[in-house]
């Protein structure tokens, strides 16, 4: 006997962002565990690069171009995922952009707007398109999926010159709940994941900063920056039956740095 919860084979998954980073982490893992995967991002030749590799691993896999702060780019692109896939399972909003990294009393509206457009618009147009499809599906006698938010440790804590990225990540842990509570009836589930100091191209300056480095790293209980593939097993685990009564919550991956 076997315990095979976690076997995503037959479902499909869709990342945002995930050519790169914690969105590649997942999808690779998603792949490894027996998911088709619809890769979503603005690089084109990102995306080809990233689903080369998933065929690799032996599962369909398609990127599709979209810039997730485009509402219509959305709808068609979650038009041409379900037209090539069929139907989603498992969908996760991670793209999203940093807020940088200017005094509060300084920032720019223009950078204001943009970090809202792709960190919160491009969230709530993404997860409006994938329910969508599931609460048709589920009234059409096939309930069922799985939807995520990835958030980040700045909409829990204090995030000095991250104030416009904060708000939108404290904003999508409440669409996230409320999401959550929508679609229960629809067998839908939906959670958050709230990243720590992640290794990836977002946080290049971060890495090569001495003084991170001297003052940050060593804080975390884990003694080590977190890598895009720490983001692999809660990709399968909420993307699987495993989770099939885990709903509205949120997931902590900072290898303690929140807690210490
Ligand atoms: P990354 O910069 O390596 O990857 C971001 C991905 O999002 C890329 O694939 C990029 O092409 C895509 N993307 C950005 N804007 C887009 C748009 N308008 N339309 C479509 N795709 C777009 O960054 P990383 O670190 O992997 O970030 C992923 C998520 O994790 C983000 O939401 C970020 O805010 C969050 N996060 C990251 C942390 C870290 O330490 N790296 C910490 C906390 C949260």
């Amino acid at each position: 006997m076997t315990y095979s919860a976690f076997d995503l084979t037959g479902k499909v998954a869709l990342i945002t962002g995930g050519n790169r980073g914690i969105g590649w982490g997942m999808a690779e893992a998603l792949a490894q565990a027996g998911a088709e995967v619809a890769i979503w991002g603005r690089d084109g030749a990102r995306n080809e690069e990233a689903v080369r590799k998933l065929s690799e691993i032996g599962v369909k896999a398609k990127g599709y171009a979209v810039d997730v702060a485009n509402e219509s780019e959305v709808n068609a692109a979650m038009t041409h995922t379900l037209a090539d896939f069929g139907r989603v399972d498992f969908a996760v909003a991670n793209a999203g952009i940093g807020g940088g990294g200017a005094k509060f009393g300084e920032f720019p509206t223009d950078l204001y707007r943009r970090v809202l457009s792709v960190n919160l618009d491009g969230v709530f147009f993404t997860l409006r398109a994938v329910c969508k499809h599931m609460t048709e599906r589920a009234e059409a006698g096939d309930p069922g999926g799985s939807l995520v938010g990835v958030a980040s440790l700045a909409a829990i804590e204090g995030a000095a010159r991250n104030e416009a990225y904060a708000a939108t990540k404290g904003a999508v842990i409440s669409m996230i709940k409320s999401i959550a509570v929508e679609h229960a009836r629809y067998g839908v589930r939906a959670n958050a994941v709230l990243p720590g100091w992640i290794a990836t191209d977002m946080t290049a300056g971060a890495q090569a900063a001495p003084a991170f480095a001297e003052k940050v790293i060593p804080r975390v209980p884990m003694r080590r920056w977190g890598e895009p593939k720490d983001f692999g097993g809660i990709a399968v685990y909420l993307a699987s039956d495993a989770s099939s009564y885990h709903s509205g919550d949120l997931f902590v991956i900072d290898g303690g740095y929140a807690i210490f």
